[in-house]
């Protein structure tokens, strides 16, 4: 089969051992030809490729990145966009689509279905927030780089008797602060979907440098809100799927986190370190699994599935249900787990 691979979207630590591992599979156990797409949906927009072959894909598996780039271009909100997707895949022959991706790519990926566009979607997200899989690759980098970063703003911290607000990814769902701060002993764990009393923070920064510790770090998702507050945003501009561009809000709770508490108080943003680089182990081995799911379901009837991990297997899950419910912490969880070990 002739088959098409595109990532789109952020990027996200280990696009590239899914990748090799489709296009390795598909050459040896399949006969497959691959064309990869550049730069998300734009590349079959503008029709612009990049051939792939196992020899392209040999030694990536621990790059960062992508090698086929990528956007947030949505055909859907182009002029003709769709038409054109549609006429790229018919010049270059594509019999089949393997769509790598978080919810606004496959959600396109979803919608090229009822076109009669044969695709397999892959679950991509350091936000981790897509529900049909237990986890998306990406995730796990993304904590240990903040956890990190946690560990080093501690020892500062502590030098100097400082508060450090460390602002991290994740726009509705907290994830990434939820475990890096319960991996790094934070004092307070901030996410989008438990707004904040901003005075209950401060009182645990109090607390914890009153006992005579004086490392206090407060780790803060880039989306948590105080109570009744809106996001902080950086700037105005949306992309073609409607999101904001965040960021802001640990300077926010810096200053007012000095201001009640009198202790000096710095903030550091961690923003787009913790998608760089290469993947860890963990990213690498999902990766690679969901590659040869994906391979494996263009295949052997999975067309408009996406592959996930559930039980530690990988299944295949409708691409509607797929997109239709992003994975939020559940309170229960935020209260299991978080609130027993702040302050
Ligand atoms: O969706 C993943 C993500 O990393 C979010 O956590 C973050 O808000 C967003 O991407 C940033 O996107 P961009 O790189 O387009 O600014």
């Amino acid at each position: 089969m002739r088959i098409g691979i595109l990532t789109g979207g952020g990027d996200c630590p280990g696009l590239n051992a899914v990748i090799r591992a489709v296009v390795r599979k598909g050459e040896e156990d399949y006969g497959d030809q691959f064309l990869g797409f550049m730069d998300g949906w734009r590349g079959l927009v503008d029709n612009i490729t990049l051939p792939l072959s196992t020899e392209r894909v040999r030694d990536i598996i621990s790059l960062g990145g992508t090698i086929l780039g990528t956007s947030r271009t949505n055909p859907y909100k182009l002029e003709d966009g769709v038409d054109k997707v549609l006429a790229t895949l018919k010049d270059q022959q594509i019999e089949a689509l393997v769509a790598i991706g978080g919810d606004d790519t496959l959600g396109v990926a979803n919608k090229l279905t009822a076109e009669g566009v044969n695709v397999v979607g892959v679950p991509k997200t350091i936000d981790n927030d897509l529900s049909a899989t237990e986890v998306t690759f990406g995730f796990h980098t993304a904590v240990q780089i903040a956890t990190d970063a946690i560990d080093r703003l501690r020892t500062t911290a502590e030098s100097h008797s400082r508060v450090i607000v460390c602002e991290v990814m994740g726009r509705h769902a907290g994830w990434i602060s939820l475990y890096s701060g319960i991996a790094g002993g934070a004092v307070d764990i901030l996410i989008p979907e438990e707004p904040f009393d901003i005075a209950s923070v401060c009182a645990n920064v109090q607390a914890l440098t009153a006992s005579g510790r004086h490392a206090a770090v407060v780790v803060v998702a880039e989306g948590a809100t105080p109570g009744e507050g809106s996001l902080i945003v950086t700037s105005s501009e949306v992309d073609q799927f409607g999101h904001v561009r965040l960021g802001g809000i640990g300077n926010l709770l810096a200053a007012e986190i000095e201001r009640v508490t009198g202790i000096e108080t710095r903030v550091a943003i961690l923003g787009h370190i913790q998608r760089g680089g290469s993947p860890t182990a963990f990213d690498r081995v999902l990766a690679t699994r969901f590659g040869i799911g994906a391979i494996d379901a263009v295949h052997n009837g999975g067309l408009g599935t996406m592959v996930a991990l559930q039980a530690d297997k990988i299944v295949r899950v409708p691409l509607n249900e797929a997109v239709s419910e992003p994975k939020l912490v559940p309170h229960e969880f935020y209260e299991e787990v978080a609130k027993p070990l702040v302050g």
